[in-house]
């Protein structure tokens, strides 16, 4: 295909603002689709994804497009995920552009993941679009948006496309201004071969996928490559586009996007971000912008039963293989037995690990308090990395703790900024910035510690709010703190697994809602619990839950044989999230209570 009619583009929207329906509108205008695919929206790949409704892997389709002057045209959609979480996935998606379709709720206005994302573009120096999608609603108000978009983000919006992705309006237009304002790739074919990865994943039948952007030269089956960052080297077995469904071609040549197959086993040598060469003949230096993503949210996952503990072993270990992003370590508790201490990118990763864990292993699991990772200097001098509170050092032997910070930058109508700044205070934030950018609306700038925002920050935000607000963040730095370990205690044991690091000034606080929670959370028992809160030898914080009187058949005397098997079955159920400690039974929500205070 000649470089010159090949474009590549990706879109960039807030959740929710149409980006899925949008690509499936191009796919359906370009004859990718027949009305059957149309059904499932076609560029989210996995079922979880598509259950919770937000794209979290990349994907690439190329379309065929033949243009008002009679061209037609090669035009690569890169999808790019859409959550804070991965960032720079987003920002390696981007790099393999020239140009980005902004899709903004014409009903709604700009939002801290439009702007983040815009961003993101804007470092990569892609060509934007503006278009204001859902102009088909009654309550849109696509002058004002594009308002919005000139002062917010300082982009000319005049000649932004109206449209409606429900109702198809704009979809040619689209298409026209993706040919004629978005620039072809520069590249040489002929240069040693330099590809950018920007996804890939574990197929049964190729291996490992692996999603590329061409930069230079070409690639084709047979040929031996090198990943830069590792310097291992593989043999090429096939070379393909989706368009949509996989078909394979002869060659990839620069400026172009697709996918080969080489025999690579693990996923986590595809490293996104690194650059594809020829082992014989390969390129000078990689394509910038290559990092490794590090975990950065931590937390135990310990089997219910402790005979799925192997299970649990071999799904983690399979998992890590196939996930860069994710870390994971062997824990023995004393409250919840042998398990994993695991990392994750955030929270929403996180989420969707324990999720697979359970639903495509088939495991049952209890999951502990999310964490962040601490700096603490010891008195001789010697710095610990932290992340799991039941490994903090005895307080005689710190000198110091340093915690990390994030910086938030959210967005809000201005009702709410009162709201938002106690609550921003709240967590410890240190404010950087407020300024209106418009009569309406505020954005505000907070340095916050990434351990309150892991926490419950983004219920709160949105519950303060009424779910107008929105908010992105990137790390900064570690920050001196005066942090302390609060340990929590069931009739006089230690439950390493509830232990949790806070504040100093928060720790009375805490440790009392905390085991009040506790007390509503954990079912009476045959005898008295005593649940107590200390730091160090001192208790702040005690309540206690009586005993139960009543057996629960009791209330079965006389009934029939299916109403107590019932009543059994149901306990039997209840006890599913249950772990005994000691004689007490101890469920899941109480390791989240902490969540919810
Ligand atoms: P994520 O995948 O979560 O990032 O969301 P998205 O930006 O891909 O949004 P999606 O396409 O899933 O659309 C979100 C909702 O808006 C869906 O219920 C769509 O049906 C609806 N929607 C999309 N485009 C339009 C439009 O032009 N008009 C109206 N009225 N609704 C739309």
């Amino acid at each position: 295909f000649p470089q010159e009619k090949i474009r590549n583009f990706s879109i960039i929207a807030h959740v929710d603002h149409g980006k899925s329906t949008l690509a499936d509108r191009l796919l359906e205008k370009t004859g990718m689709v027949s009305e059957r695919e149309m059904r499932e929206q076609f560029l989210d790949r996995l079922d979880l994804e598509r259950e919770r409704g937000i794209t979290i892997k990349a994907q690439a389709v190329r379309l065929l497009y033949k243009a008002k002057d009679g061209e037609t045209y090669q035009l690569n959609l890169i999808d790019t995920p859409g959550h804070v979480d991965f960032s720079y996935e987003v920002s390696r998606s981007l790099a393999a552009c020239e140009g980005a379709l902004l899709v903004v709720d014409a009903s709604q206005g700009v939002e801290a993941q439009t702007l983040a994302n815009v961003y993101l573009a804007l470092e990569n120096n892609l060509e934007i679009i503006p278009v204001l999608n859902k102009i088909d609603l009654p309550q849109a108000d696509p002058e004002r948006v594009k308002k919005e978009i000139e002062e917010i983000i300082g982009l000319d919006a005049s000649d932004a496309i109206l449209a409606s992705a429900k109702k198809g309006i704009g979809t040619e237009e689209i298409l026209e201004a993706i040919v004629n304002r978005i620039p072809p790739p520069k590249g040489d074919r002929n240069a040693p071969l330099k590809a950018l990865i920007f996804d890939s994943w574990y197929d049964p039948y190729l291996g490992v996928v692996v999603l590329i952007r061409m930069v230079d030269g070409c690639l084709y089956p047979g040929q031996k490559i090198k990943l830069m960052s590792t310097g291992k080297e593989f043999e090429i077995t096939k070379v393909g586009v989706f368009s949509p469904n996989p078909t394979s071609v002869d060659m990839l040549v620069a400026g172009e996007v697709g996918f080969f197959a080489a025999g690579i086993k693990e996923v986590r040598d595809t490293k996104i971000g690194d650059t594809v060469t020829e082992a014989e003949n390969p390129a000078r230096e990689p394509l910038p912008g290559f990092r490794e993503v590090k975990p950065m949210v931590f937390c135990g996952l310990f089997p219910i039963e402790s005979e799925q503990y192997d299970e649990l072993r071999e799904a983690v270990e399979k998992l890590w293989l196939n996930d860069p992003a994710f870390s994971y370590e062997p824990e023995n508790s004393a409250a919840l037995g042998f398990g994993f201490r695991c990392g994750f990118q955030g929270l929403l990763h996180m989420e969707i690990v324990q999720e697979r864990l359970e639903r495509e292993f088939g495991l049952k699991l209890i999951s502990t308090a999310p964490s962040v990772r601490y700096r603490v200097e010891l008195v001789d001098g010697e710095i610990v990395e932290v992340e799991n509170p039941a490994h903090w050092p005895p307080r005689e032997k710190i000198a110091r703790v340093l915690e990390p910070y994030i910086r938030a930058e959210i967005y809000t109508p201005k009702e709410y900024v009162g709201a938002i700044m106690r609550l921003c205070e709240e967590k410890r934030g240190v404010q950087k910035d407020l300024r209106y950018l418009t009569p309406q609306r505020v954005q505000l700038i907070y340095d916050l510690p990434f351990s309150e925002v892991v926490l419950d920050f983004f219920d709160k935000l949105k519950s303060y709010s009424r779910g107008y607000a929105s908010m992105d963040y990137s790390f900064l730095d570690y920050r001196p703190s005066e942090l302390v370990k609060l340990d929590i205690y069931i009739n006089k044991q230690p439950v390493d697994a509830l232990s949790l690091i806070v504040h100093k000034d928060k720790a009375y606080y805490r440790g009392r809602e905390l085991v009040s929670k506790l007390r509503e959370v954990i079912p009476r028992q045959l005898f008295e619990v005593v649940i107590q809160a200390a730091i160090g030898s001192k208790v702040i914080a005690r309540e206690r839950i009586p005993p139960m009187r009543k057996d629960v058949l009791a209330k079965c005397y006389g009934g029939d044989v299916t109403r107590k098997r019932k009543l059994l079955e149901k306990q039997k159920e209840g006890k599913k999230r249950m772990k005994s400690l000691g004689q007490v039974e101890i469920p899941q929500e109480a390791f989240l209570a902490i969540l919810r205070i």
